[in-house]
């Protein structure tokens, strides 16, 4: 069963912006989903349609199965599974310290303040954010809002989380330990919604992939699949990963035949080379 379903949403801004155009978006229990498109194509807005920030001008998301309920106790109840990281840091912190704004979640879940405090430390240390506690969000770097504002919707542990280009702004280490923290996270059985332009970091940890173009779905399936489509993923102004990249001039330009078809990660791609490597004639 999807955890998640966006069923042939379509919406318009109030100034007539037609930012989503009949979108089926769906995401299986446990998995990480990621939604790649350039700028304005609708990421952020889609997004907000998770947790029932927007409400779709026509279509309907369903969260466990549910259409979801846009009463006061309705939205509240499906924000405590679904946790939305936003693309803008600054839209989410807003408390004086770094310790009231990761605790607000979990204190407006009603939980206990042992709890709360437990939970804070932990999520502080997941994003490596420790020692930052007493300072003002405002006085942080952007790198180190982003990993704050991660820490706040962790602190909530949701069942779902949907962040919203979470390593933009982030430096390539601590894009990669963000990247490992929800890797590990959905080991332990949370599914994930990201989305990026970050093509090289993406195909090592998405089990699906979305492409999204002008508010419309133009390509969906595994990551070998959709960069297999290399024509697709240039007019959506996109780009192969660089080891794919590489490993096309190689094919085109040089002649080495792979038997691997797009190799998308470096192990791929040192597969692929050691194999045509000691057997030159056996490829493909
Ligand atoms: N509040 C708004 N009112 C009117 N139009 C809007 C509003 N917010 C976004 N849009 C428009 O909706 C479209 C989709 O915007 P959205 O922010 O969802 O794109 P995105 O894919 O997240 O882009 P980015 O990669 O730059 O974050 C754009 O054309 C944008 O100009
Ligand atoms: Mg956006």
């Amino acid at each position: 069963m999807s955890i998640i379903e966006a069923k042939d949403i379509t919406y318009e801004y109030p100034d007539g912006t037609e930012a989503l155009k009949n979108v089926d978006f769906q995401v299986e229990k446990g998995k990480i989903v990621a939604l790649l498109g350039p700028n304005g194509a609708g990421k952020s807005t889609l997004f907000l349609h998770f947790n029932g920030i927007l409400r779709p001008t026509s279509g309907e998301i369903n969260v466990e199965g549910q259409t979801i309920d846009y009463s006061k106790d309705g939205l509240m109840q499906v924000r405590q599974k679904v946790g939305i990281v936003f693309q803008n840091p600054d839209d989410q912190l807003f408390a004086p310290t770094v310790v009231e704004d990761v605790a607000f979640g979990p204190l407006n879940m009603g939980l206990p303040p042992e709890e709360v405090e437990k939970r804070v430390a932990d999520a502080l240390e997941k994003v490596g954010m420790n020692g930052f506690e007493k300072k003002p969000p405002h006085h942080l770097s952007g790198g180190q809002k982003k990993r704050v504002a991660i820490a706040g919707i962790l602190a909530m542990d949701p069942q779902i989380m949907v962040l919203d280009e979470p390593t933009s702004g982030l430096d390539p280490k601590g894009a990669s330990q963000i990247l490992k923290l929800l890797y590990k996270l959905n080991e332990e059985g949370m599914s994930i919604i990201i989305s990026t332009h970050d093509v090289d970091l993406v195909p090592l940890y998405a089990d699906k992939i979305y492409i999204i173009s002008n508010g419309e779905i133009i390509k969906e399936g595994t990551p070998h699949h959709v960069f297999e489509d290399v024509a697709t993923i240039r007019n959506a102004n996109l780009r192969l990963p660089r080891i794919a990249h590489l490993m096309e001039i190689l094919k085109k330009e040089d002649k080495l035949a792979f038997s691997e078809k797009y190799p998308l990660t470096i192990g791929e791609a040192r597969k692929s080379l050691v194999e045509f490597i000691e057997n030159p004639e056996n490829s493909e």
